[in-house]
């Protein structure tokens, strides 16, 4: 790309590391969380992230997990605006978030760690009714979003949750579990239609990520993206351990072949592989 675009992340969970969308977008470095302890104006106008893993659509899933939900990520963008306008003056600095593009990435954390954990919300909805929930919320905050200047969003869908190992091994099962990657692909049907409604009516450019079909792909043609195991994961035995629950056990001997690090996350690899394609469709939906 010619034009380098500031990056902002909002609300990150577990699917697509901002680290990947910013180097495949052409950026040397990561760029840096806005609440870093040393942020410096350079890292102002090249663009911040905003995000907090395990966040989700649903602000009881933030709550749940004591991170921070989009609402209060967003009241550090308005934040972060006013420093951007303090180091670049205020027409720059209305230039600079009108060309930035936000990454919006989550969802998965809503059915993992909220739905089907946590008594709550499935006394509230059937499973169908807290997607049309979420879907909703998200439209809110593409409304937010857009009423804080921001024009240009990237939103990824959720990825096949049937093919985590996690979930293969609590359904007991050696392929991926259909049930899952069902309400994958209608949550990420019901986002896409709520998306085409946003795009219309704000007039604003967004992007979707089909992490889903990228997942599958990598999933049913592991070789073809130079990769060897898509079952288990590269910590302890795979099937079970993820995030902390890795702390300090075996490994793998080459992560680069996995898809997942451990039961749950995808590996640097594979986020790569994810950015990679993601990007080539992105340009095209946000850059023209
Ligand atoms: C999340 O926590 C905040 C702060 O305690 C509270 O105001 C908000 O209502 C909570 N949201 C949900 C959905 O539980
Ligand atoms: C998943 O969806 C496919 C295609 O729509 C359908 O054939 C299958 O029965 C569904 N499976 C479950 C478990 O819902």
């Amino acid at each position: 790309m010619a034009r380098r675009a500031v990056v902002l992340a909002l609300a990150l969970a577990a699917v697509m590391p901002l680290l990947s969308v910013a180097e495949a977008l052409g950026y040397s470095k990561a760029i840096r969380p806005f609440l870093h302890k040393r942020l410096r104006p350079v890292d102002i106008l090249h663009g911040v992230s905003f995000a907090s893993a395990a966040s989700g659509y649903d602000e009881l899933t933030a709550n749940l997990s004591n991170v921070l939900p989009l609402s209060k990520q967003l009241e550090y963008f308005t934040e972060y605006k006013m420093r951007l306008r303090q180091i670049a003056g205020a027409r720059k600095a209305e230039n600079i978030i009108k060309k930035a593009v936000a990454v919006l990435s989550m969802g998965t954390n809503d059915f993992l760690q909220n739905y089907y954990l946590e008594p709550i919300r499935p006394k509230q909805y059937t499973l169908e009714e807290y997607q049309n929930y979420l879907a909703s919320c998200m439209s809110e905050d593409v409304k937010t979003m857009h009423s804080l200047g921001i024009t240009r969003l990237v939103v990824v869908g959720v990825p096949a949750l049937g093919c985590m190992p996690l979930v293969k091994t609590l359904m007991n099962q050696n392929t991926c579990v259909d049930k899952y990657n069902n309400f994958s692909s209608s949550f990420n049907a019901k986002l896409n239609a709520k998306l085409g409604i946003a795009r219309k009516a704000l007039g604003m450019k967004i992007g979707y990520v089909d992490a889903y079909g990228i997942f599958q792909d990598a999933v049913n043609n592991p070789e073809k993206h130079g990769l060897i195991e898509a079952s288990k994961g590269c910590c302890g035995t795979g099937t079970v351990e993820y995030g902390d629950t890795c702390k300090g056990i075996s490994t793998c001997a080459d992560a680069s072949k996995y898809i997942f690090w451990d039961a749950v996350h995808p590996t640097e690899r594979m986020y790569e592989i994810i950015a990679g394609q993601a990007i080539e469709s992105l340009r095209k939906q946000l850059m023209s």
